[in-house]
């Protein structure tokens, strides 16, 4: 197997050859665009520490939406600013909420369009955190009654399909419950299953206004040092029910994404999350790196590593790059 019978530069001598035995790569199809939605009309604001992502108000939401399912892009992921917030997120299950309003438009709109929503306390409570303070810290059984409740509503407004965000144990099997309960037991679930305490999230925080207001998640969000605890928590997962799985944040978690791919048979889904945007779209507009060639270098490692579905804020550059190509 040696020099000079094998010579590994035969098969990169053309793009032609490259893309021949190329192992992997990235579609459109593989892609779920987050989008942020809020109150009041005609409302598209920049998010200052994420250039390029915006809260749109649902008029605009829907327009937005309308342009990235004609890119091709199949799924949407979807955050709410609440107009108000109190102790217990009540914005999270109200039928009026502002997920449920922009839920149900878009679904009149675009009917194809795969609608997620993303199932949590944090954007809605007073205090940040994910989920009902008590004593102090975050009490897991109450939250997950909520985030239930939460879901149910969500799906009651017409989402495709639910992603509870907040790590509390259990939450999976009662969001199962709660929807077969009451005839929604051909919606899926996609779990934040893997979702570390991470420091990526920070501009996140700013755009959907969660920064906790004391302490910090890393009593519910996993510590990043853990690579076997992550696969004890998408087990737990999939057997509450879950439909896909998902490891968050993917870039500096790319062992935990294949780990996850060789150890379970269900889709793997990864979030590319907004300081990983960030960091490359400040880069990029100084000049430093070539926005295009590194996001899709980021897409397909995530890819490579094991990921079915990605997650991204990239998701409509990349979609208008492969238009143009
Ligand atoms: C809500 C939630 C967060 C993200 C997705 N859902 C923030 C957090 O856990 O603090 C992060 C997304 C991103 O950084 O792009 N729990």
């Amino acid at each position: 197997m040696a020099y000079p019978i094998n010579r590994m530069r035969r098969l990169r001598r053309s793009g032609m050859l490259r893309k021949m035995v190329r192992e992997v790569s990235v579609c459109v199809d593989d892609l779920v665009c987050p989008l942020f939605v809020t109150n009041g009309l005609d409302v598209k604001v920049q998010i200052p520490s994420m250039p390029g992502v915006y809260h749109y108000s649902i008029d605009l939401l829907v327009e937005e939406a309308r342009k990235l399912s004609d890119l091709g892009i199949p799924a949407v992921l979807l955050f709410g600013l609440p107009a108000s917030k109190d102790e217990v997120g009540s914005e999270t299950y109200a039928d009026d909420g502002i997920v449920q309003r922009a839920v149900r438009a878009l679904k009149q709109a675009l009917p194809e369009l795969v609608v997620i929503t993303d199932v949590c306390l944090c954007e809605y409570t007073s205090h940040g955190h994910c989920g009902v303070v008590r004593e102090g810290g975050v009490a897991n059984d109450a939250t997950v009654e909520l985030i239930a409740r939460s879901a149910l509503s969500h799906a009651q407004a017409g989402a495709d399909m639910l992603a509870p965000s907040d790590m509390m144990d259990g939450r999976v099997l009662a969001i199962r419950e709660m929807l077969d309960e009451n005839d929604f037991e051909d919606t899926p679930i996609m779990a934040y299953s893997a979702k570390y305490a991470s420091a990526f999230y920070g501009p996140f925080r700013e755009a959907a206004d969660c920064a906790p207001q004391f302490g910090d998640r890393s009593t519910y969000q996993m510590d990043p040092p853990n690579r076997r605890e992550a696969m004890r928590e998408i087990a737990m997962d999939i057997d509450e029910g879950a439909d896909i799985v998902m490891v968050k944040p993917a870039l500096s978690y790319l062992d935990i994404i294949s780990d996850a791919k060789e150890s379970f048979d269900v889709p793997v889904a990864a979030y590319n999350v907004s300081g990983e945007y960030s960091m490359v779209k400040l880069a990029a507009q100084r000049g430093f790196v070539d926005e295009r060639r590194i996001v899709e270098e980021i897409l397909v490692s995530i890819k490579r590593a094991g990921a079915d579905i990605i997650i991204t804020y990239s998701a409509k550059d990349f979609a208008m790059w492969r238009n143009e190509a």
